[in-house]
């Protein structure tokens, strides 16, 4: 039906397009380092993806595995994350990675409820987790998938009402596998087609799959709530 052309459909998109991103595996590929997954998506909550690059690339050099991260001194991981803001986020990412290694063998739980049991880790972070390191079928919605998906469905319902609704619809659409390659491609279209403002519908892959393209104005999706 629809639902799994639209995976379908994004997929084969993502294989020939994807952004190489420096903590991505190239797509198809399973067992994407857990702890890299991990520490990316931490870095990219509420920072862009150009800003974190080169964050990415010093810890991953500095600490190269959980355990690493685990020893390093409180003050040298708030000095070298600074210039990310919200040192909330550094603080918990040194308490998980001290839980990951002393309480789990430095292995990473596989499953989106252990996750969620670790400092910090929130609803998104371990269903990216889940589903780009261990290919669980994860759904992973951030704000650009968010918008993806009110446009695949012409949602009517403002936000933030409508966040149910997209959830739902985004379950449907989810693959039962490549559950990881299909989350960052929702991601990349949402970042280089869909965008807010003046969204690329000539060259997305899911143009006859979508609702909002059949619309005059694609981009008045996600309704919002006026003030
Ligand atoms: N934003 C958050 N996580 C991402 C990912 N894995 N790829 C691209 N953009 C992202």
């Amino acid at each position: 039906g629809r639902d799994r052309k639209i995976a379908g459909d994004l997929l084969a998109h993502y294989d020939v397009h994807a952004r190489r991103l420096p903590w991505r595996v190239p797509p198809g590929s399973n067992g994407a380092d857990p702890y890299r997954v991990w520490l990316s998506e931490v870095m990219l909550q509420q920072t862009t993806v150009a800003a974190v690059g080169p964050y990415y690339t010093k810890f991953t050099e500095r600490w190269p595995t959980v355990e690493a991260l685990a020893d390093a001194a409180d003050a040298d991981l708030m000095a070298a994350w600074a210039g990310l803001g919200y040192y909330a986020r550094a603080r918990n990412l040194l308490a998980c990675a001290r839980a990951v290694a002393r309480e789990h063998g430095g292995r990473f739980p596989d499953t989106e409820e252990g996750l969620r049991a670790l400092p910090g880790v929130g609803a998104y972070t371990a269903a990216a987790v889940a589903a780009i390191a261990f290919g669980r079928r994860a759904v992973v919605v951030d704000a650009n998938v968010e918008r993806v998906v009110a446009r695949l469905f012409a949602i009517a319902t403002p936000l933030p009402a409508a966040r149910a609704e997209i959830r739902a619809a985004a379950e449907r659409i989810t693959p039962d596998t490549r559950a990881g390659d299909f989350a960052q491609a929702m991601m990349d279209l949402g970042a280089t087609v869909c965008t807010p403002r003046k969204p690329a519908c000539g060259v997305c892959p899911l143009r006859e799959d979508c609702a909002a393209f059949a619309t005059a104005d694609p981009a008045a999706f996600p309704v919002k709530a006026p003030n």
